[in-house]
């Protein structure tokens, strides 16, 4: 019998080819998974009108882990309003499914040298059910000519201690020990010394970790200069979005950048994807990367608690250099085979 069911939302684009990857390594690790596939993302949008059913999103409650691909249309398509699938379907499953901690490790494999950096290897915790992406916010007199916009930050002292204390315990499990707070307290005052606040109480519980903190627009110039000087990054919803996509770049590119939306008290599934979306102009190519996916899916298994099987999938990502050129399903084998 299948030990955990698991939700596939492949979505669109690349989503389904590199999730068919993913699925390939895991089933070569031996672990058992019964798997559900859910019809979700623009496609299923355009056809039906529907971005997540109620039902399905009762189901999606009672699986073990869920692993999603990408959604979206194509890049410049006006069928499907921006925001819809982004609010009404991915961050309706971060909210409803109080997925708290957006982990996002930075590994660069042995041999990459794309950008000729040194290698890295570090972990942002992003703050996933909060900051902007609440939604707070409206319009006053909107189109006409004295319009008000405002979008506002919900940081609450229990959202912003549990995701700070998830990465206080994170630095202890690794061997430098050292956790950096990013964010901009110099001019968010207000949500800042929130965050710095509670940063600085949790730190008391963890006098063995070394902390430290950088504002986001420095934090920019040490990742692309000096990334090492991180360990473990703890920051808000909105500068973990915007700093994540600059790791992934500057770790080997965003084909290689994996992510789990934890709920750490385990009162649903967690959520698997990689950080990429779901780039329709290559699909079918064979030039997706799947390497993001499989990496995915090895958090998913980690966090399900079969560490042997995660860590023989992350030794054959090691083991194996890419060859230039390589298409979507020879890497998904090789992978698999290392496995
Ligand atoms: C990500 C994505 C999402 C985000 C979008 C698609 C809503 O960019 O997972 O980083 O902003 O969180
Ligand atoms: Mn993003």
């Amino acid at each position: 019998m299948a030990r955990y069911k698991v939700g596939l939302i492949g979505g669109d684009g690349i989503g389904p080819e590199v999730i068919g990857e993913t699925i390939k390594v895991i089933e070569a690790t031996g672990v058992e998974l019964e798997t559900v596939a859910y019809d979700l993302g623009a496609d299923r949008y355009l056809r039906t009108g529907d971005v997540l059913p109620d039902a399905t999103l009762l189901e999606i409650k009672s699986l073990d882990a869920v692993l999603l691909g990408a959604v979206g249309p194509p890049i410049g398509s006006t069928q499907v309003p921006s925001g819809i699938l982004e609010r009404g379907l991915l961050l309706r499953l971060r909210f409803e499914l109080d997925l708290y901690v957006n982990m996002r490790p930075f590994v660069t494999p042995r041999g990459w040298n794309r950008f000729r950096i040194e290698p890295m290897d570090l972990v942002v915790i992003r703050e996933n059910t909060e900051g902007t992406y609440a939604g707070e916010g409206g319009f006053l007199r909107k189109g006409t000519e004295h319009e008000v916009a405002t979008q506002g930050s919900v940081n609450t002292r229990f959202g912003v201690e549990r995701v700070v204390r998830y990465a206080f315990e994170l630095a202890d499990s690794r061997p430098r020990k050292h956790l950096s707070l990013v964010h901009k307290t110099n001019v968010l005052t207000y949500a800042g010394d929130l965050w710095q606040r509670t940063f600085n109480d949790v730190a008391n519980e963890f006098p063995e970790i070394d902390t430290a903190y950088s504002h986001v627009d420095a934090a920019c110039i040490h990742m692309v200069e000096n990334p090492n000087r991180y360990d473990v990054i703890v920051t808000d919803n909105l500068f973990g979005d915007i700093l994540t996509d600059l790791c992934g770049a500057v770790s080997g590119g965003i084909g290689l950048a994996a992510s789990a939306n934890l709920n750490p008290d385990r009162t649903g599934p967690s959520l698997f994807e990689p950080v990429h979306g779901a780039a329709h102009d290559i699909v079918g190519t064979g030039k997706a990367n799947p390497v993001a996916a499989i990496r995915s899916g090895a958090l998913m298994l980690e966090f399900l608690g079969e560490k042997e099987a995660a860590m023989r999938i992350n030794r054959a990502l090691e083991e194996y250099e890419i060859p230039e050129g390589a298409k979507t399903s020879t890497i998904g084998d090789a992978i698999a085979e290392r496995v």
